[in-house]
């Protein structure tokens, strides 16, 4: 999968192409006498404008995954790119149209083309500009926060969705832990209910504090009688742990 960094350093591309469009396109239209072969020119700017919405297209299937993947409302930079993002597909197609089908629109290609490359501008600056002003740290920072507010938002809602690593996580909590413990309840079946395990003070057996390393202390290290789970990943562990969490 394309992760934001390969996004923000392939977006860049775009601008050179556009670039390439306008242009071409300048030098057919602007001028009266040409510096290169017309028929030449246009060649290159069909050819450049494919390159283009190839590279749109791939590039847009990873951004609608990560969408998808994050399950959160967007950013208002996020929305604002999306917007943009939208803009462009449909101001390239109206271009194309007319350009193949409505010669007598013609007149308001031009207009359309340098829309679509101010356009492209706006999409690359709210995206690999935003990325590439933003230190690793800060963008790491930004994600959690963004997190932070979508859990509190869904737990306002009423609704509790989980994330991958945590739908893993019961998953595998199912099959190797639910046998002992209950996670609606915190009664005592062969071992504690683990229902708000991680939002009180210490854990129900050890009295050790109620956080993430003592967990996967005792899913290592079982306290007393728990049987060890030597089989377990770490990321099993802490897909685990990410589930426990919402109960
Ligand atoms: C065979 C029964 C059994 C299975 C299976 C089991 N547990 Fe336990 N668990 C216990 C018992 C008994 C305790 C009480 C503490 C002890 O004896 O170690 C316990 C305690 C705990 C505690 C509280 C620890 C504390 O410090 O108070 C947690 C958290 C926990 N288990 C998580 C898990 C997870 C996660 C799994 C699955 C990977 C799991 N358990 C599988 C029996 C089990």
């Amino acid at each position: 999968m394309m992760d934001l960094g390969t996004k923000s350093s392939v977006a860049p591309l775009l601008i050179i192409l556009a670039f390439v469009a306008l242009f071409t396109m300048f030098e057919v239209f602007g001028k009266s006498e040409k510096r290169f072969n017309v028929e030449r020119l246009k060649t290159i700017h069909r050819i450049n404008g494919i390159f283009f919405i190839l590279i749109y297209l791939i590039i847009s299937y990873y951004c609608i995954r990560f969408i998808e993947a994050s399950k959160a409302e967007l950013s208002p930079r996020g929305a604002l790119h999306a917007v943009i993002s939208v803009a462009v597909f449909v101001i390239y197609f109206l271009k194309v149209i007319i350009v193949r089908f409505y010669k007598q629109l013609m007149n308001k290609v031009p207009i359309l083309g340098i829309t679509l490359f101010c356009l492209t501008f706006g999409l690359v600056v709210t995206s690999s500009g935003y990325y590439f002003l933003v230190s690793d740290r800060e963008m790491e920072k930004a994600m959690r926060l963004e997190e932070k507010g979508m859990g509190e938002k869904l737990e306002m809602e009423g609704i509790t969705r989980l994330s991958r690593a945590a739908e893993r996580g019961r998953e595998v909590f199912q099959k190797r832990c639910s046998f002992c413990h209950a996670t609606d309840s915190k009664a005592y079946g062969m071992g504690p209910g683990l229902k708000e395990i991680l939002k009180g003070d210490e854990l129900p057996s050890s009295k050790r504090p109620a956080n993430r390393e003592n967990i996967t202390r005792q899913i290592r290290e079982p306290f007393r009688s728990m049987p060890p789970f030597p089989d377990l990943t770490d990321e099993d562990v802490q897909s685990i742990i990410d589930y426990l969490q919402t109960l």
